[in-house]
């Protein structure tokens, strides 16, 4: 039997190649080999507040980014969160084995709750990861291809589903991350010691999946580098490490070809190369999205949500049998 692989991304803001790398590019690879299943979390997206309309806009937005970027829904099941109510319902059953200090160590939560004050923070924020967790164990999932700053939730998954296992016995498939050194966590091209982020100050930090080939050259051009003239690949340079990352993902080589490509060049050879590696990249992915109606897509999301229903519905029979709900 193939081994199911489980990833989502909230409709909240403007996708970035940060995004693509370290979350989307791997589960592109990982559909070939796994039983994969990628959903659009506009549950999670709501623990902060949403405009109705853009929330609908951006759900069939970023599963066009899922099928442009390669998600192929005939080996894989994509879906609307919210279509599938087994996601919540299992929540809540895990909130009751969740404890409190659990949530309130986690960094996100500290992060996103610190930016507003804390008193305005809502309950289904500082819940967040429990819901995060249903998603994953609802599905027997063996691994979770995302980025770095997601290994602490997939963490409290497998504290989870190992407590609950313990309690009710054997139900859950204790999950594990998937990451990759070089995706896992790319950099703001304008800050290389912070992860880039759709949340940042200045438009400067990220390449948008939406950027034109016009902003892609200013802000390749704009980016930080480090001390020096040559493009080398080194702990100590932390800017021009992320942008050959982003180079030899983007290219398909190795970080040492990427090197060895610009021995002897200056950086602005390599920043120009770089922006246009990205153009590259990001033309025909714009196109494909152009070319998706919102009624194919949301047709292909109720084709999803019919394929892994059944799924949501065992388990969730399963896991309220073993607590003594009457079913
Ligand atoms: P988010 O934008 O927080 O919904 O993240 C969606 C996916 O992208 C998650 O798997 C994140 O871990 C991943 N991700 C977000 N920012 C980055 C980044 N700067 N580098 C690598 N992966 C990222
Ligand atoms: N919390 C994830 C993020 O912000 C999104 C997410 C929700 C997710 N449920 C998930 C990722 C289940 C992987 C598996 O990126």
């Amino acid at each position: 039997m193939k081994k199911r692989i489980f990833s989502g991304i909230q409709p909240s803001g403007n996708l970035h190649i940060g995004n693509y790398l370290g979350a989307i590019q791997n589960w592109v690879k990982l559909q070939k080999e796994y039983d994969s299943i990628f959903c659009v979390v506009d549950m999670h997206a709501i623990t902060v507040p949403q405009e109705p309309e853009t929330l609908r806009r951006r759900t069939i937005e970023i599963a066009k980014i899922y099928l442009a970027a390669g998600i192929d829904p005939k080996k894989c099941s994509i879906f609307i969160q919210s279509h599938i109510c087994e996601h919540a319902e299992l929540g809540w059953i895990l909130n009751t084995i969740t404890k409190i200090p659990e949530l309130e160590k986690m960094t996100q939560f500290k992060d996103k709750s610190a930016k507003d004050s804390r008193e305005s923070a809502s309950a289904g924020l500082f819940d967040y990861p429990v819901l995060m967790a249903a998603d994953i164990v609802l599905y027997d999932t063996q691994l979770v291809p995302v980025g770095k700053d997601q290994k602490q939730h997939i963490e409290l998954a497998r504290t989870l589903a190992q407590r609950f296992n313990h309690k009710f016995g054997e139900t859950f498939v204790i999950p594990e991350a998937y990451t990759k050194k070089e995706s896992e966590n790319i950099m703001g091209l304008d800050d290389p010691t912070k992860k880039m982020s759709k949340s940042a100050k200045s438009e400067y930090n990220y390449i948008a999946l939406n950027d034109d080939a016009e902003t892609v050259r200013k802000k390749i051009k704009k980016a930080v580098t480090d001390s020096g003239s040559e493009v080398v690949y080194q702990e100590d340079k932390p800017a021009l490490k992320n942008l050959i990352n982003i180079y030899s993902l983007l290219a398909d080589k190795t970080p040492k070809e990427v090197e060895k490509l610009f021995a002897g060049k200056k950086y602005s050879d390599f920043k120009t190369e770089l922006a246009e590696v990205i153009i590259k990249f990001l033309a025909p992915f714009q196109k494909k999205i152009g070319e998706l109606s919102d009624e194919k897509v949301l047709a292909i999301m109720e084709d999803g949500a019919k394929k892994v229903r059944p799924l949501a519905k065992k388990k969730l029979e399963e896991v309220k049998k073993k607590i003594g709900f009457i079913v």
